[in-house]
């Protein structure tokens, strides 16, 4: 249940900016290389997922295996690619009416922090110019356990100052979802309703969000 939001903490990847598909154009350059094909489909199942496990589903679906050395290799490639593509990046790629969004809460006295898997989080909030509208920023490399484990979300709340409990997540990814129920956290799914079932409350995006929580309230107007 949402109940009065204190702390609003957003996933980068899916909600602020469409990363996915950088993602995906990287991960299939891998796949190609190992002789292998990696349709957009078979990429649904990487979104929220950290590198490591992101790599392994990818192996699975080519039906390949490797020795741990050689992963770690294989991971570096994709992500200089990925790094690639995501330098090229500005403001112009953040998704329709998430800066509004996140700045309302904020004029409304919401404290905001973002909870991401990806170790290039930083890059990429330094490429869009948005660094600013977070009170705290936790990254993949600052987590031991990757989403659907809470502790990235523990981790934003606790930097916030901000019980879990008064805290709510907008999250685009399963993962990101089951992470933040276990957080005890309330969840707003960013997406469509058919994969974010667990949500508490389903929208298309944050640009849409606007009209939707009242309960967004300034404190000051008590
Ligand atoms: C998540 C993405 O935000 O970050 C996943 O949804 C990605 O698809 C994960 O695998 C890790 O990203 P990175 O940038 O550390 O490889
Ligand atoms: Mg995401």
């Amino acid at each position: 249940m949402i109940g009065e939001m204190r702390g609003a903490i957003f996933d980068l990847d899916g909600v602020i900016v469409d990363t996915a598909k950088y993602h995906y154009l990287a991960w299939r350059r891998l796949a190609t290389q190992l002789g292998f094909d990696f349709t957009p489909a078979d990429n649904e199942r990487l979104k929220g997922v950290s590198r490591m496990r992101s790599l392994e589903i990818l192996l699975e679906v080519g039906g390949r295996s490797f020795d741990p050395a050689t992963c770690r290799t294989l991971a570096a490639r994709k992500n200089s690619w990925y790094v690639e593509y995501i330098r090229a990046m500005d403001a112009r790629e953040i998704l329709p009416g998430a800066s509004e969004y996140i700045g309302l809460l904020r004029k409304a006295g919401v404290k905001t922090a973002l909870a991401s898997a990806s170790k290039n989080a930083p890059t990429i909030l330094e490429r869009l110019g948005i660094s600013g509208l977070f009170d705290a920023v936790v990254d993949g490399t600052q987590v031991t356990n990757s989403k659907p484990d809470p502790e990235a979300f523990l981790l934003a709340a606790s930097a916030m100052g901000v019980p879990p409990r008064d805290c709510v997540v907008f999250e685009d990814a399963e993962a990101g979802v089951e992470a933040a129920r276990r957080a005890g956290m309330g969840i707003v799914g960013i997406g469509r309703p058919e994969s974010l079932k667990d949500a508490d409350l389903v929208a298309a995006s944050l640009g849409q969000l606007r009209a939707l929580l009242p309960w967004a309230r300034c404190p000051a107007g008590r």
